[in-house]
This record gives structure tokens, sequence and C-alpha cells, in this order.
């Protein structure tokens, strides 16, 4: 495709693009198809011959569209918000079109200092202190498998240039809640921890980890030899947001030198926000913190930061040298390779300066505040209404409710949540999450897309006593 092809085109694919959000509402909210429905319908095999563009976005239309769940949609209230705002897209569109790589600082020196300055924009945003220094990670899943390597090698004493964990008189201990993102698990598994030495410390009636248990579990594990390393915790769950109080934690893994690391991938976007910083009171004790800038604060996927407090040790850990990427300004500048996993490195930063430029801190809070306002009507219709239960108090915006109709208990009743959930999701109305919660599903309403108003909300609370009926 030649530049002038590339101008004809794009033009058109932009218009497609606000096209498809200006209607997006007119759209079933869940894709409506069979598995295999589009692998059935492509090729076996990559064409021999170039085909004409027109034909590929016409195979856009009819093959590729109908098998969308739209995230973007009013009625999607599934999951979280990964919000994509229409900034951030065009930011991601000028980072895929300059198609430069950050290697090193040299290597493409705005896009390592626009993410120094832009990460730095969105630290103080979210109230955190200048202790902190922040990089742009893909996902929080990567973040925190960053976090639980650096917390090995804190206590192992850099044992990666020694003989590893495999080395290890005693196995290194990791700390969590059974209410943490699998990614937690994922990280400690892959970071060589193993499943026998993760300990999921129980959680009070509002799902948030007990000090106490942590506490106990830290000393039972000392007393049995075992080695306690970090401290996962989570502000903003992902079944219910609840809120791990960070400041007894905080001070629990502080007396016994553990990591911690504070997973806010989804509730640091609302840290924007002033009257919601009392959840995360204690921050400045962790380690290291994650937020996906990806989720509801709205930066097209990805664009996951990565605070820590001691950028020294990360670059210690993740510090790779080979000769053709020194160069002369190394002792100057960051070299953000040394702060992550991967070498190459996507011009992130350019989406989330766009988005930040274009909506303005006060933009942004505006829109968490309408979204917020939004669940908390939604809270008081169905915590009013007979027969239905809001499970979890409702700290942000998500919602865990169910509907119990007299009577109706155990897998009866999870037959019916199941059967309501599928029947909305189904009918491409709306879009809602079931989930387990204590062993029993419900349903998880998370608002908070883009266009979402008060009388989308209004409409999913009128189909859900709908959809309840039968
Ligand atoms: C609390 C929490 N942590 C981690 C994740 C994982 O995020 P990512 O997809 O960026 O790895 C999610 C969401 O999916 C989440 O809600």
């Amino acid at each position: 495709m030649s530049p002038e092809e590339f101008r004809q085109q794009g033009h058109q694919l932009i218009d497609r693009i606000a096209d498809y959000r200006a209607n997006v509402a007119s759209r079933p909210v869940m894709a409506q198809v069979e598995p295999g429905y589009l692998k059935n319908a492509l090729p076996q095999a990559a064409p021999q011959q170039g085909e004409p563009f027109e034909q590929i976005l016409a195979d856009v239309d009819q093959l590729v569209m109908p098998g969308l769940s739209h995230w973007q949609h009013p009625d999607f209230f599934g999951y979280f918000p990964s919000n994509g705002t229409l900034s951030s897209v065009l930011g991601d569109f000028l980072s895929t079109g300059l198609g430069v790589l950050g290697l090193s600082w040299q290597s493409s020196p705005a896009l390592s200092e626009l993410e120094e300055t832009t990460v730095d924009w969105l630290r103080q945003m979210i109230g955190l202190s200048g202790a902190w220094s922040g990089v742009i990670q893909d996902t929080a899943s990567s973040s925190t498998l960053v976090a639980l390597i650096c917390a090995r090698e804190r206590a192992s004493d850099y044992a990666l240039v020694k003989g590893g964990l495999q080395a290890q008189a005693r196995p290194l201990m990791i700390y969590t809640s059974a209410q943490a993102h699998s990614s937690v698990d994922k990280a400690a598994l892959l970071a060589g921890f193993g499943k026998d030495n993760i300990r999921y410390i129980e959680v009070d009636q509002a799902f948030a980890m007990r000090p106490e248990a942590l506490a106990a579990a830290i000393e039972q594990d000392l007393a049995a030899g075992l080695q306690p390393c970090a401290v996962v915790a989570t502000t903003g769950t992902t079944a219910t947001t609840a809120l791990d109080p960070l400041e007894p934690i905080g001070r629990i893994a502080r007396a016994h030198g553990l990591w911690l690391h504070v997973d806010s991938a989804m509730a640091g976007s609302a840290m924007i926000l002033p009257e919601c910083r009392w959840m995360w009171t204690g921050i400045e004790q962790a380690d290291s913190i994650v937020v996906n800038a990806h989720k509801w604060l709205g930066v097209a996927f990805d664009c996951s930061l990565y605070f820590v407090r001691d950028p020294q040790h990360l670059i210690r850990v993740m510090s790779t040298n080979p000769s053709y990427l020194q160069s002369a300004v190394d002792g100057e500048v960051k070299n953000l390779r040394d702060w992550g996993i991967p070498l190459g490195r996507r011009f992130r930063a350019l989406k989330l300066w766009f988005m930040l430029r274009s909506e303005g801190v006060e933009g942004l809070q505006q829109r968490l505040r309408r979204d917020l306002g939004n669940a908390r009507w939604l809270e008081q219709q169905v915590g009013a209404a007979p027969g239905w239960e809001v499970l979890a108090p409702v700290q942000l915006q998500t919602l865990c409710i169910r509907h119990q109709p007299g009577g109706l208990e155990g897998e009866a009743l999870d037959r019916h949540t199941r059967a309501w959930a599928d029947r909305l999701n189904a009918s491409g109305a709306a879009y809602v999450t079931p989930a387990t919660l204590n062993g029993q599903w419900m349903v998880r309403v998370s608002v908070g897309a883009l266009p979402t108003e008060r009388e989308h909300v209004a409409r999913l609370w009128e189909g859900l006593q709908q959809v309840v009926k039968g």
C-alpha cells in the first residue's frame, strides 16, 4: 500500500470508526455467533496475490463485525469498563503509523521522554508523592509479574545472578487474598514461587483482606521455617471492587521486610478523584503499584502504569546491556527497556498524552463522577426492590446483585440467576457478567462505559426486572 493509497483508505477507515462509535447503540451488545463461525468462513491460507482493500473492508462488515461484543456500547455493563476514548485512539494510530520503537533512549528519544512525562502527570493526578517513578507496561498481568520478580530478587539478595530460586534454602512465600485477580496467581507461578507457596488470606464481610489473618499467616510460616517474601493487596478487586486496607497491611509488610505490591488495576482510575483517595490510604508504604489507564480512565487498550519507589532495584533486576544498545548518553537518560520485560517498546505514551490533553483532568473527573452517581442510583433501586439484593458494598461503579424470589436457594437459585443473565445477554439489550461470590452465582453490573448515561442505567434496571420473570 502506497502512502497515497493509505491516505485514501485511511480517511475512509476513520469515517467508519466515527460512524461505528456514533451508531454503536443500535447493535446488539453481545456477539450472537456460534464458536467457529469465523474460522469456517475464512480461507485456510493467506492469499497468494494481494486483494483490493475494499474487499478486505467488505469482509470486516460481513464477517468480523457480527462477531464482536461491543465494549464501547452504552448498554455494556460486563466485566469492567475498557474505555477507548477517541483521542487516545488517534494517539494509538499515530504511534502505529510512525512505527518507531523504543529500545533505548537513543532509538527514539521523544518516545522515552514523553512516557516519562505523561506517567509523571498521571502520578500527580492520582495523588502519589514524588517518591514514585513510573513506566508503561502492556497489562496489569505484566506489571504484577515484574513486581513479584522484583520482590523475589530483593528477598533472595539477587539470586538471579547466582543459583536463582533453585538455590534458595527456604521457600519464598507470597500472600494475597482469595479475591485477588487471577493475574496475581499467574505472576506468582511464572516468577517461580510455586502454588504451594501462595497463601490466600481470609477476607472480611466486605471481601477485603483481614490484616490480622495476614499477620497470623506470616507468623505461622516463619515458625515453619519458610521465608515470607511479598504481599499483594488489591484496591478494587475484580468481583466486588473490595478495598484491602493498605494501612495495616503496609505496617505488617514493613515489620517483616516484605515487598508490598498494590493491584489498583481497576480502582486506580478513581484516585484522580480526591474524594476517593481514602480508598488507598497507606499506599505510600507500598513498593510497587499497578494502575490500568486502559480501564475506566479511558486510554485505548493497552496502557498499564507501573509505579515503583526504588527504580534502581527494578533496573538492577531487569537490566540487560548488550553492546549494540549502549550509547554515550546512557548515564543521563532512562532506558525504559530496563523497567520491564520486553526490549521493544511501543510509543504508548502518545495515546495517554492525547487523552490527557484532549479531555483534561476535570473532564475525566466529571465522567468518573457521573459513573459513580449512576452506580449509586442503581444500588438504591435494587436495594429497595423486593426480591432483589445487593451483595457487596458498592465502593465504586460495580454492583454485585441477585434476584431471589421467595424460597429459591442453592442450586435452584443458581439456575435462576444464570438463566436470567443468559437471557439478558442473549437478547442483545445489555451485557452483564455472571460470576460466583461465596460459592453462589450472582451478576456483576459494571457501570462506566464511555457513552453510558443515567437513561441507559435506568433502562437496564427496567430490563432486569422484566428478564427475571422468565
Ligand atoms: C483487579 C485487577 N487486576 C488485574 C486485572 C488484569 O488486567 P490486565 O488485563 O491488564 O492484565 C484486572 C482486570 O482484568 C483486574 O480487575
